[in-house]
């Protein structure tokens, strides 16, 4: 299945990113069901096509601009009222320093929000044994708590909805971030595998430490780890928290079954692999509610060593619990890969069956650019669409998306370097100015 194409597909990057797709065979484009039609989309469609274009824009921009634009109609989620649906995927971006969120994402973040828009954070720890990327902000102390809310504040002062993204990366990690060099944990004690060089990915060139796998009796903690970040998050100010549940990190090393070797009531079926994210996902529901509370999952993504011989019935299996909650807030999913059609790359849309399976806002990751967004949004596949490079690198990307004008290139080599302005806050505007 798609879980065993590996690299040679579409080789994912740190944190699922995905690196030009390498073409596959045309002739595997997975013709797309029907997409289901939802009121709210013809609403959009509506609402779209009555757009008033901005007096400064060429003609051209204003014809753009008077076309449907699906992303830049309003959709409430949950209780948000948002104003368009150009979400910020979250980002890691290794700049909080001493895992202490700094003043210069006050800038960075604000910089991407807009009235009415959604913001996501970078993955945040959860714990002191959930980090494996240098600098990476936490949100287990009083003092990492202190450090977000002048950039949540900064955030809301433009009068967008900010949500954390909580995660314990397991075993992508070394002993070198882990308390004590200790190993780090895991739901096995199967190391990723070294790429044959010697290095494990092209940017990192980690070799990842042999993981410890975790006893039964010291699961309740690390689970009650992502409660407190959730609470932490709340009390930080942020509208509410993402459980990253994707790309090969802790959840995952659960979840799917070329890495979950337990014999346990943690491994073996579905049900007891997915034990552990639904162990967490109940206890951030009960700890901040349900409507403050969304997921990232990737079934379909190979990464990390972390693939499922049955992607779809793991992700239709995810589903069904987080619909148990009354109105959870998203649930926002990664793509699978994407391929090269008729020369242009194309989303295969694989998501279908959960979209519509799940029962509120859901959220597509993965490859979009402004096109295939206005199309996922307007067939309905999508309520809202994530977008993560070229968020990055766009700051006013919704506006940009409006205007229809060009979008500034991303520059791979700065996505996880340290430095507080380069790569980070001086991405330019569309009119040239670099500030808010
Ligand atoms: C620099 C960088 C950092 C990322 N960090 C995270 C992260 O912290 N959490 C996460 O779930 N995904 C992360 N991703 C994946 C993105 O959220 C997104 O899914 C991916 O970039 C594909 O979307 P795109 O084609 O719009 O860029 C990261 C991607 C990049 C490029």
């Amino acid at each position: 299945m798609c879980a065993r194409r590996r690299r040679d597909v579409c080789h994912v990057m740190p944190h699922g990113e995905r690196s030009t797709p390498a073409p596959i065979n045309s002739d595997s484009h997975q013709p797309t069901e029907p997409h289901r039609q939802r009121e709210q989309t013809s609403q959009a469609r509506n609402r779209a096509s009555s757009v008033i274009p901005l007096q400064s824009t060429t003609s051209r921009e204003k014809m753009v601009a008077k076309e449907a634009m699906p992303l830049l109609t309003p959709h409430k989620l949950g209780q948000f009222n948002l104003s368009h649906r150009v979400v910020l995927a979250p980002l890691t971006r290794c700049r909080s320093y001493g895992s202490v969120p700094q003043p210069h994402a006050a800038l960075y973040y604000s910089q991407r929000a807009t009235k009415g828009g959604l913001l996501i954070s970078e993955a945040t720890d959860v714990s002191v044994t959930a980090k494996g990327y240098p600098e990476t902000p936490g949100i287990w102390t009083e003092e990492q708590v202190e450090a977000w809310k002048p950039i949540v504040d900064a955030v809301h002062r433009k009068g967008a909805f900010f949500i954390c993204q909580i995660w314990h990366v397991g075993r992508v990690s070394t002993n070198d971030y882990q308390p004590d060099g200790q190993a780090p944990i895991s739901s096995t004690d199967k190391q990723i595998t070294p790429e044959p060089d010697g290095r494990h990915d092209a940017e990192g060139g980690v070799v990842y430490s042999k993981p410890r796998r975790l006893q039964i009796d010291e699961i309740p903690a690390i689970v009650d780890d992502f409660r407190r970040a959730a609470r932490n998050a709340i009390e930080a100010g942020f509208d509410g928290v993402e459980i990253h549940g994707a790309h090969g990190y802790l959840l995952e090393q659960f979840m799917k079954d070329s890495c979950n070797d337990r014999t346990d009531e943690y491994g073996g079926s579905l049900e007891n692999r997915c034990r552990f994210a639904v162990e967490v996902i109940d206890a951030v529901i009960r700890e901040v509610g349900a409507e403050r509370v969304g997921i990232r999952l990737s079934p379909f993504v190979d990464y990390m060593d972390c693939y499922d011989s049955d992607p779809h019935a793991l992700g239709a299996y995810m589903v069904q619990q987080l619909n148990k909650h009354r109105g959870f807030l998203y649930c926002h999913m990664v793509e699978p890969r994407m391929a090269i059609v008729d020369g242009r790359r194309q989303i295969l849309h694989g998501l279908l069956p959960f979209r519509k399976a799940f029962n509120g806002t859901f959220i597509a990751a993965g490859g979009y650019d402004r096109e295939e967004g206005n199309k996922v949004v307007a067939d309905g596949y999508a309520d809202l669409v994530a977008y993560g490079r070229l968020f990055l690198a766009n700051p006013d990307l919704p506006k940009r998306f409006e205007l229809g004008v060009p979008l500034n290139k991303y520059d791979r080599s700065t996505f996880y370097t340290q430095d507080p302005v380069v790569g980070y806050t001086d991405y330019p505007f569309h009119d040239g100015s670099t500030a808010e």
